[in-house]
């Protein structure tokens, strides 16, 4: 009940993705198979992540403020089959974006702090529009939460969430989700002026303090497993939905090592969740969720 699957869809038909065993891009059926696989298992909850075709990708991210655009159609499909079935978007750009970056650029492709928060409202209310639960800004901007709370608001969308991902590292454990999302190979630079220094601790307390003033519902920390001491120190300090989010890093380093380490990976997989709801979280995404309840 804790689970929140994380999925990736694509238009077109479902195809495997290299770099993670078991996980695919999913074709608009599949997702819908998907989506009830959710509710039979009560996982009450998929985040849902897009690869679009290149030539719809742009500096400026354009095709995630379409309101047809491949995840407000396929979250308008799974709300009107399974009402109950929450939905979390990312709220970013770098699905849509021909650089690969959570935002947009400047001449010296310095990221533009301000100049995206105002996308990334727009955005959040498209998704809101298609049906879109809880919008989940993922772009690690400063100061994006308030304004985009006021723009959720002002449109009427009162009851949307939002989680932060507040305490989001600049991690190498992000590596196959960015092929499965097609932004690895377009990447320039990297994304350090944005996301967190992984030898740094105190600044995801001030970073979640800022986002949960700005009207956080729940706070988000990821990865997850290299970081479980920031896990506990943010549910004591203070004691809130705080959601971990394993990555496809993690996910895959663990398979790997089932497959080639003769570990059994019902067990280690189990064991590294436990471990992450005994640190604290409340919530876990997971790409292992289905597989897990499933065998459980
Ligand atoms: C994009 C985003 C990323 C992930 C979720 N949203 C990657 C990144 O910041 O480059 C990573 C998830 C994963 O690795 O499973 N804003």
């Amino acid at each position: 009940h804790d689970f929140i699957w994380p999925i990736f869809v694509i238009d077109g038909p479902t195809e495997d993705i290299a770099t993670m065993p078991y996980q695919q891009r999913l074709s608009y059926d599949d997702t819908l198979r998907a989506a009830e696989k959710a509710c039979k298992l009560s996982i009450p909850a998929l985040a849902l992540f897009p690869q679009i075709a290149t030539h719809l990708k742009n500096p400026t991210g354009d095709e995630a403020l379409n309101e047809n655009n491949i995840i407000c159609q396929r979250v308008h499909a799974i709300k009107q089959r399974f009402p109950e079935l929450m939905l979390w978007c990312d709220v970013a750009l770098d699905p849509y974006t021909d650089h690969g970056h959570d935002g947009i650029l400047d001449d010296d492709d310095i990221i533009l702090n301000d100049e995206t928060i105002n996308l990334l409202c727009q955005q959040a209310i498209t998704l809101a529009d298609a049906g879109c639960d809880t919008i989940a800004p993922s772009d690690m901007m400063d100061g994006r939460i308030g304004v985009i709370r006021h723009a959720l608001d002002a449109a009427g969308y009162h009851h949307t969430r939002i989680v932060s991902y507040s305490a989001k590292y600049a991690s190498a454990f992000y590596g196959p989700f960015r092929d499965a999302v097609g932004s690895k190979s377009l990447l320039r630079g990297d994304k350090k002026t944005y996301q967190m220094n992984p030898a740094n601790s105190n600044e995801a307390l001030h970073e979640i303090a800022l986002d949960l003033q700005e009207g956080a519902d729940m706070v988000m920390i990821k990865p997850a497993m290299a970081y479980m001491d920031i896990i506990r120190r943010v549910k004591d300090e203070f004691a809130f939905p705080t959601i971990a989010y394993q990555v496809s890093g993690e996910y895959t380093m663990l398979l790997l090592a089932a497959k080639y380490g003769n570990i059994d990976e019902t067990q280690l997989m189990l064991e590294s969740l436990i471990g992450l709801k005994r640190a604290g979280a409340d919530g876990i995404l997971s790409y292992y969720a289905p597989i897990l309840c499933q065998k459980l």
